[in-house]
């Protein structure tokens, strides 16, 4: 059947500005890391993405490794394009990145002009796209010059194969002088991808600060903690859970016994604000404006249409916040 979004998609989220861009990103954004490789049920990707776009999601984020086989999400992705997306390829953020081990030798990871360039490439060709809205150096590499990274990335725009240009991983300071490169380079950084949740806040010491300093966009990944931030766990670990997968990035030794006692007791919190878990994690995050996006994963349309629901009660009382640090502290 032909794919029909639907038509009142665009009032049924927020778009938040990236920074001092031009562009605006949806308030929640879906990544394709785990759940779209070419271990995953086709079909099930194909729904998430039908459902994520006909709920206003108009940025899909991908890296060059996804899947598991590295570059199978692309190329799902591609498939699914092509399938229903071709008419709205004008209405999507396509990201995608480069950073780490894609293929052997020196010239398959990190951060080298070399490397950035074919592997974008590479990518484009999985996709099946002439360009991606934004590239991505995945990580910092600490032996190339950022000159020759951020060469890169601002080469990748002129090419027209990137719209824009972006960040992930990288601390405070690193991203102050890759700011200043690539505005020197008269392609502006556009967005940084650092990991951030209610678990892992190493943002809040200065990278936050320096983003809006610099016009940058922020989009935090793993925001409900790789699923640990909801309620997957409260019962123990759930066949075809991340955590149950050999694959899958979580590991069953991460859910401690102490971090088992603080999800419980979030729980309790959002239940009392009549939301789940996944809920307040999203809308926890988007309480600072210095946040454009908040990027999701997930692995049905069930937990799709229950985080979007998030964006129902995103405000917080001070009581709230204060319970939450309660815990988290
Ligand atoms: N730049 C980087 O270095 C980097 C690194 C990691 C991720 N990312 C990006 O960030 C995206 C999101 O990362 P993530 O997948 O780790 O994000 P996440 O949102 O923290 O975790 C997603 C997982 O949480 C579980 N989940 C989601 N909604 C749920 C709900 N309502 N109820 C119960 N469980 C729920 C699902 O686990 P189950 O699969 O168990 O159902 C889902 O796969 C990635 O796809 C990628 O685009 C970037």
């Amino acid at each position: 059947m032909t794919y029909q979004p639907d038509s009142s998609r665009y009032q049924q989220i927020q778009y938040n500005r990236c920074g001092r861009s031009g562009v605006k990103l949806p308030a929640i954004s879906l990544g394709l890391w785990h759940n779209f490789g070419g271990v995953d049920v086709p079909e099930n990707c194909r729904a998430m993405i039908r459902h994520a776009f006909s709920s206003g999601i108009t940025h899909f984020d991908l890296a060059n490794n996804y899947g598991p086989p590295p570059g199978s999400a692309e190329e799902n992705f591609g498939i699914i394009l092509e399938k229903d997306f071709r008419p709205y390829r004008d209405e999507m953020i396509i990201s995608t990145k480069a950073g780490y081990a894609m293929w052997e030798g020196p010239y398959g990871e990190w951060g080298s002009r070399k490397y950035l360039l074919s592997s974008l490439d590479q990518s484009l060709r999985r996709l099946k796209l002439d360009y991606v809205d934004i590239f991505y150096s995945h990580r910092p590499d600490p032996e190339t010059p950022l000159e020759e990274t951020m060469g890169a990335l601002a080469q990748a725009v002129k090419q027209g194969k990137a719209l824009y240009a972006g960040i992930s991983n990288y601390p405070a300071d690193k991203t102050k002088l890759a700011a200043k490169i690539l505005r020197e380079l008269g392609t502006p950084c556009l967005i940084h991808q650092p990991k951030y949740s209610m678990f892992e806040r190493w943002v809040e010491n200065g990278l936050l600060d320096v983003a809006e300093e610099e016009g940058m966009g922020v989009i935090a990944f793993s925001p409900l903690a790789q699923g640990l931030l909801t309620d997957r766990y409260l019962q123990g670990i759930p066949e075809g859970s991340r955590a149950s997968k050999a694959h899958g990035f979580l590991k069953q030794k991460d859910i401690t016994p102490e971090k088992l006692s603080k999800i419980k007791k979030l729980n309790d919190i959002a239940i009392a604000r009549n939301q789940t878990l996944a809920q307040m994690a999203i809308v926890w995050l988007l309480k600072d404006n210095r946040v454009t996006s908040v990027l999701i994963g997930a692995s049905s349309v069930d937990q799709l249409r229950n985080n979007l629901d998030a964006l129902k009660n995103s405000v917080f009382s001070k009581e709230d916040l204060e319970k939450i640090e309660g815990v988290l502290r």
